[in-house]
């Protein structure tokens, strides 16, 4: 939620507009309703907002170059607007009635309207419907010269949370940063300092990086950086290696990230497996550094994730119970695992899934369970993100940077690491015999050329999706091992073609939702070759019955199928288990024509955010 960047120094390719403006650029997945920049121009600060895109915010800066030459520092922010409407007051940076503090805000200061009423009452006049404004007047009241004692009682009056990165007027060649919750990230090259709220907007400059931790403050300057705890205690720091390409974060020849995502699946599978297995062996001990002893007293098994990693934590769930179902295993979505009376303890594990590692309630909840002495491993795609800092043990998904807003590879990158865990964990608890697991191992292996075939079908899956866009809706019918990919399959459509579809177990259709199928309404039916294909096969009857359009998802075995769809997806067989890396692509590519039929903005659909930093 918002990208933030600032630069103070003389970065060696770049001026320090073009640093500021290329990282909001990087970062404007986070937010895109509006955008500004204050840059500290021979003449002072030069605040620079405009409602829109940050294409807009650049055009807007070339039109004031000549005001802004010679710019040696400056700070920018890219909004989801949590408070106040989507307006240029609204926009950040923010400025202090006297202009003296400059300020830009990722979270929700939730004190805001104490301070703000307390600053009104004094005859401080605000201009903004923001929460962020109430910290700006604030810093700016209590500043007298000495910035990090300023710094230090700012952060102690704010309740809430916040990544906030400041100028002050008489220090040009400073910047200062200040984290609680929201992620922040700073960095140096030796001739300029550089702050971010996403690690993938420094990677042009340096692979070493700071992260800023929970009550720490930073000092930037062109020499480097000093980091302070919140009462003003200067402490030292390492940097974390990143080894993120910045290739990565290019979009080469593709219209959309989430196309050259989507392509980039065989090769995070194929990656994957190979670091954590030795040809019919799974082993992870080292990558997560728990005890084995402690994987064999496991009595409860706890999942627990947000949106699309939720999903992927289900397809672990099926397959660990249809290995052993001697384990209690529960599946929640971190908002309300986190305000529910969860059993923990030494005998339960609880693996959070974030791809960020940085969504507000997935912190929480395991911020919850390491409360109630419960194991946890976190399952992240970002090295030095929060949960990677705050669990113990980290198992890092290798799916590289994913800058489409709409989760696609990283999905992969989740169940490829989940699958391996849960042979990792039963195998531990010696309830995986070793020809399941040469089974199953060898089944992965052979994932990544069969999604490389999928992706070849694109131009058929492009003439459905051509067929299917102007259908009011979507159902996603399947079972078992199909179930969480329906919900994938409907979330995928929901938020890059903002179409109304819906999953539901196959079963469940006859409790209520077939009575909204008409002609109008195209039922996806996700039917694997197995022993479920005649019963989900019986629900599709009934809801061709009610002349519902029908596109059948299958494995190439089962022919049965295919008389009992207008349109058929065809993938190549999988053990059972494993459907849902066989049939993901194609409702990822399905979804991606549908938005682009409909003219949708694909990498950044409205209203969302990649990294959900608020509850
Ligand atoms: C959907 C999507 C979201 C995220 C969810 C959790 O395409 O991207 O549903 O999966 O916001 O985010 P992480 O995994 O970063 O915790």
């Amino acid at each position: 939620m918002c990208g933030i960047m600032g630069c103070v120094g003389k970065s060696g390719r770049k001026s320090v507009i073009e640093v500021i403006l290329d990282g909001l650029e990087k970062q404007e997945y986070r937010g895109y309703d509006s955008a500004g920049v204050a840059l500290r121009c021979a003449d002072g600060v030069k605040n620079i907002k405009i409602v829109g895109r940050v294409s807009e915010l650049v055009k807007r800066v070339e039109e004031c170059a000549s005001e802004c030459a010679g710019t040696q520092s400056g700070i920018g922010h890219t909004r989801w607007a949590t408070h106040g409407a989507v307006t240029v007051t609204n926009a950040h940076p923010h400025e202090s009635c006297d202009g003296m503090v400059t300020l830009v805000h990722n979270g929700i200061i939730e004190n805001s309207r104490e301070i703000r009423a307390r600053l009104e009452a004094d005859g401080i006049k605000f201009v903004t419907e923001t929460d962020t404004e109430s910290p700006c007047q604030l810093l700016a009241r209590i500043y007298s010269g000495d910035a990090r004692s300023a710094m230090s009682e700012l952060c102690r009056s704010l309740v809430g949370a916040f990544a906030l990165v400041i100028m002050f007027r008489d220090r040009p060649n400073e910047i200062w940063c200040a984290r609680t919750a929201s992620p922040l990230v700073v960095a140096a090259d030796g001739s300029a300092s550089y702050c971010a709220s996403d690690p993938t907007a420094l990677l042009d400059y340096t692979h070493d990086l700071f992260f800023i931790e929970e009550g720490e403050m930073a000092e930037l300057t062109p020499n480097g950086v000093r980091f302070f705890d919140f009462d003003g205690t200067s402490h030292g720091k390492s940097p974390i290696h990143l080894d993120w390409d910045s290739v990565m974060t290019d979009k080469g020849r593709y219209d959309h990230f989430m196309r050259k995502e989507i392509e980039e699946q065989p090769d995070v599978l194929r990656l994957t497996v190979d670091t954590h297995t030795s040809l019919t062996n799974v082993d992870m001990g080292k990558s997560i550094g728990l005890p084995a002893d402690m994987m064999k007293n496991i009595r409860r098994l706890q999942f627990v994730a947000c949106g699309t990693s939720h999903y992927a934590t289900l397809v672990a769930r099926d397959i660990i119970e249809s290995l052993d179902n001697s384990l209690d295993i529960r599946a929640d979505v971190a908002s309300e695992y986190r305000y529910r009376n969860v059993p923990g303890g030494a005998d339960t594990l609880a693996v959070f899934v974030s791809q960020s590692g940085e969504t507000a309630d997935t912190l929480a909840a395991a911020r919850l369970a390491r409360s109630l002495g419960t194991n946890c491993i976190a399952v992240t795609n970002v090295r030095g993100s929060t949960i990677d800092r705050e669990v113990e043990h980290t198992i890092l998904s290798l799916a590289g940077p994913e800058i489409g807003v709409a989760a696609t590879k990283t999905f992969t990158g989740q169940i490829t690491i989940l699958t391996l865990l849960a042979l990792y964990l039963l195998k531990e608890k010696g309830s995986l015999s070793a020809s399941d697991e040469a089974r199953l191992i060898g089944g992965l292996r052979s994932l990544p050329a069969k999604l490389q075939a999928i992706l070849e079908d694109e131009p058929h899956i492009r003439a459905l999706a051509k067929k299917h866009s102007g259908s009011k809706g979507f159902f996603f019918i399947g079972r078992r091992e199909s179930v969480p990919l329906t919900m994938e399959g409907a979330l995928k459509l929901k938020e890059i073609a903002y179409l109304p579809s819906e999953a539901y177990p196959a079963g469940e259709m006859k409790h209520g939702p077939i009575a909204m199928l008409d002609e109008k309404l195209t039922v996806v039916a996700l039917v694997p070759g197995g022993d479920l294909s005649d019963k989900t096969l019986s629900n599709v009857e009934e809801c061709r019955a009610r002349s519902a359009p029908i596109i059948i998802l299958t494995t190439e075995d089962n022919d049965d199928a295919r008389d009992f769809g207008d349109d058929v997806i065809s993938v190549p067989r999988t053990e059972r288990e494993f459907f849902p890396f066989v049939g993901l692509i194609p409702l990822q590519l399905f979804a991606y024509h549908i938005a682009r039929e409909l003219g949708r903005d694909i990498d950044k659909p409205r209203n969302l955010a990649k990294s959900v930093t608020v509850e």
